[in-house]
């Protein structure tokens, strides 16, 4: 799940000499990012909540893009979670509207781009307009082979398995599949990344270390990385930092590495 950066662009290259990265070094497949935080920035500065979610989204820009030139395949972002329902009404309605002021603004980059939008999460559940906006944005971007934009909104990971657990069954009971036929690869397949490398590095912004219901299955072999900043001031270098520090694992998937074989 490993890329080695060959054949970049001339901007490409330039962004990793600047970030002191070579053409070799290992750049993860596939990051996820909790995106914390929001709310303290604001209270910070004495503005509302919301106005923390407007900057969150422009750090999502930002991040999207540096991802992107990186060569980063994919970048699944927790936006919504299946508990961000208990909220105040006006701030998940805000939260609600931020895919269609992100991709308005930012639909021509992405198509420039060449970036596919995704969602995974209980869409049924959105809003209509909410629901609309992405549909419209992933069935446009759908043939693009850029980085994936992977959004998680209503997405909560027990209940992606839960669902993954009941459509097996159904798919027993119609005598699809029988119950020795049930492995990992089975399971991940029912899941809703099904089409998506596991992630290699999970980032979790603003001082929280728990998972909070996120990619519980995916993350088995994960790398984690917490920082302090919250993710309005999440920025390029950040990712940079975590990039780094990723570098530095030893990812041994519970077995050993060659040397330490002898
Ligand atoms: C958690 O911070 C953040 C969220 C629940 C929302 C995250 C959403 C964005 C960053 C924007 C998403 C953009 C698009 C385009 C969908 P918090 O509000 O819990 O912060 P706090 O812990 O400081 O209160």
């Amino acid at each position: 799940m490993l890329k080695k950066i060959f054949g970049k662009s001339q901007k490409e290259k330039k962004l990793l000499k600047e970030q002191n990265l070579s053409e070799i070094d290992l750049i993860p497949s596939h990051i996820a990012i909790i995106m914390d935080g929001n709310g303290r920035w604001a209270k910070k500065r004495a503005m509302p909540r919301i106005a923390g979610h407007h900057e969150g989204m422009k750090t999502v820009r930002k991040i999207a893009r540096c991802a992107d030139d990186l060569g980063i395949k994919v970048l699944t972002l927790y936006a919504f979670s299946t508990e961000n329902w208990k909220r105040p009404k006006s701030e998940v309605d805000y939260l609600m509207g931020l895919p269609e002021k992100f991709l308005k603004s930012f639909m021509p980059e992405i198509m420039e781009r060449d970036i596919r939008v995704q969602m995974m999460g209980e869409k049924e559940a959105l809003p209509a307009s909410t629901q609309a906006v992405l549909n419209e944005a992933m069935e446009r971007t759908k043939n693009n082979n850029g980085l994936i934009l992977n959004f998680a909104m209503n997405y909560g990971s027990r209940a992606e398995i839960v669902r993954a657990m009941k459509d097996i069954m159904v798919e027993v009971k119609n005598g699809n599949l029988t119950v020795d036929m049930i492995d990992e690869s089975t399971i991940n397949n029912y899941l809703m990344t099904s089409q998506l490398p596991e992630p290699d590095l999970l980032i979790r912004t603003s001082g929280e270390v728990r998972l909070s219901n996120f990619m519980l299955w995916q993350l088995a072999y994960t790398e984690f990385w917490f920082t302090d900043t919250l993710w309005p001031d999440f920025d390029e270098e950040t990712l940079m930092e975590a990039i780094h520090a990723f570098q530095k694992r030893n990812r041994r998937y519970g077995g050993l590495k060659g040397e330490e074989i002898n």
